[in-house]
């Protein structure tokens, strides 16, 4: 897909670490180094030469491009280090767990003249982009309505616990912040529009959790020892929300953002009505799209033709023949490695990392305040 073949570092040794490797490779990449939190950690990972300290790594390996895949509240550290030493980023999602930080995120891109990117993994799916443009070509009338949700299982067990949960790792939210901003993302990049107004509801169901030290859980939290040696933690975070949003054409929506919400792995929905026609689409059922009308629905096969000529090596395979997260994946990698190189590709920048926070920060403040808030650029 691509001549590129970058020195490729990433910081952050967990579960999508392992789905990183797997897209470096893919798309030609060089993997040199692998850093985190303890070096035990790191060469366990394996895959690349293992470090603790990303300083130490960006210094001795000078890699081209850093993936940063560790917690979200280490994000702007390990992005801003990496620009500083002359990497260009792609950051997990969510971009970081304050405004400021994302502020400062973008600074150092652009002192550095490196890029920036997301990992809004899901903006990959070609059928996110069939609907996009044919939103673009009016192909559903006027935009009226856009929801959906996106529905998980993550913290459904009555006691799991995420690092998520500790103080300081994830800021004032867990669903917006982990899930909700890639739902928000999709709505913005396949309509085109802003969402101007949010109103959102939250609700915390299991306010108390435990720590087991199991993996995923991170470093022990504060909280009261429980009698098998685990660690009874209260928390005020969301595992719910309930969003209102309004766009900027007018059009108005709802989703429902959900980490508990049994028999869910990870339905992501994406539902449009316009004027003439409305779509539906579910990531857990990405090669398909459902095209409604007044007089009948059709569901649409994914097919390479289908996409516009500048977007055909989004989907290579024949209609018919699933394709899947891991493509999805590997063509926002591919997409964000073609702009480092200054190519012309769209891809989820630094800009729209920092959206998301904008669009969480609103959500939060609207619940607080119980009153709609309206979301500034
Ligand atoms: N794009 C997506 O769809 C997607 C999916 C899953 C996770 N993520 C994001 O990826 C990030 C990591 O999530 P995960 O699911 O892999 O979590 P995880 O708990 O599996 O992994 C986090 C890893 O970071 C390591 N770490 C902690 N402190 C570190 C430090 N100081 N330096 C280096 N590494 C450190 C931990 O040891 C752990 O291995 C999160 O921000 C999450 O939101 C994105």
């Amino acid at each position: 897909m691509t001549e590129w073949r970058p020195r490729v570092a990433i910081i952050g040794t967990g579960g999508i670490a392992h789905v990183h490797v797997r897209m470096i490779r893919d798309l030609g990449g060089e993997l040199v180094a692998v850093c985190g939190r303890t070096l035990g950690a790191a060469s366990a990972f394996g895959h690349a030469d293992p470090y603790d300290d990303p300083a130490r790594m960006l210094r001795e390996r000078a890699p081209e491009v850093v993936h940063v895949c560790s917690p979200h509240h280490l994000h702007a550290e390990h992005s801003i280090a990496a620009l500083a030493a002359g990497a260009h980023v792609l950051c997990e999602k969510p971009m970081a767990t304050k405004l400021d930080d994302g502020l400062r995120m973008i600074d150092a891109a652009a002192r550095a003249g490196r890029t920036g990117a997301i990992a809004y993994t899901y903006r990959g799916y070609p059928l996110i982009e069939v609907l996009r443009s044919k939103l673009a070509a009016d192909h559903f009338g006027n935009l009226r309505r856009v929801g959906g949700c996106y529905l998980s299982q993550d913290v459904f067990a009555a006691d799991k616990y995420v690092w998520m949960f500790s103080p300081g790792t994830t800021g004032d939210s867990y669903v917006l912040m982990d899930l909700g901003v890639h739902w928000l993302d999709l709505v913005e990049f396949v309509t085109r529009q802003r969402i101007v107004e949010i109103t959102a509801q939250l609700s915390t169901h299991q306010p108390e959790r435990i720590w087991r030290g199991a993996p995923g859980e991170g470093r022990e939290p504060p909280g009261s020892r429980t009698e098998d040696g685990g660690v009874r933690v209260r928390h005020g975070l969301e595992e719910q929300a309930d969003l209102l949003i309004r766009l900027s054409n007018g059009a108005a929506g709802s989703a429902t953002i959900s980490g508990v919400s049994p028999g869910h792995p990870n339905t992501i929905a994406l539902s449009i009505d316009g004027s003439e026609r409305g779509a539906d689409w579910n990531q857990q059922d990405p090669n398909v799209w459902i095209e409604r009308s007044a007089t009948g629905n059709t569901t649409i096969q994914r097919s390479p033709d289908a996409l516009p000529q500048h977007l055909a090596w989004m989907s290579k395979l024949p209609s018919g023949h699933a394709e899947g997260y891991a493509d999805a994946f590997r063509n926002v990698v591919f997409q964000s490695w073609a702009a480092m190189r200054g190519g012309h590709f769209g891809y989820p920048s630094f800009a729209d990392g920092l959206r998301g926070l904008r669009l969480i920060d609103a959500a939060l403040r609207s619940a607080a305040d119980r009153r709609p808030v309206s979301v500034g650029d």
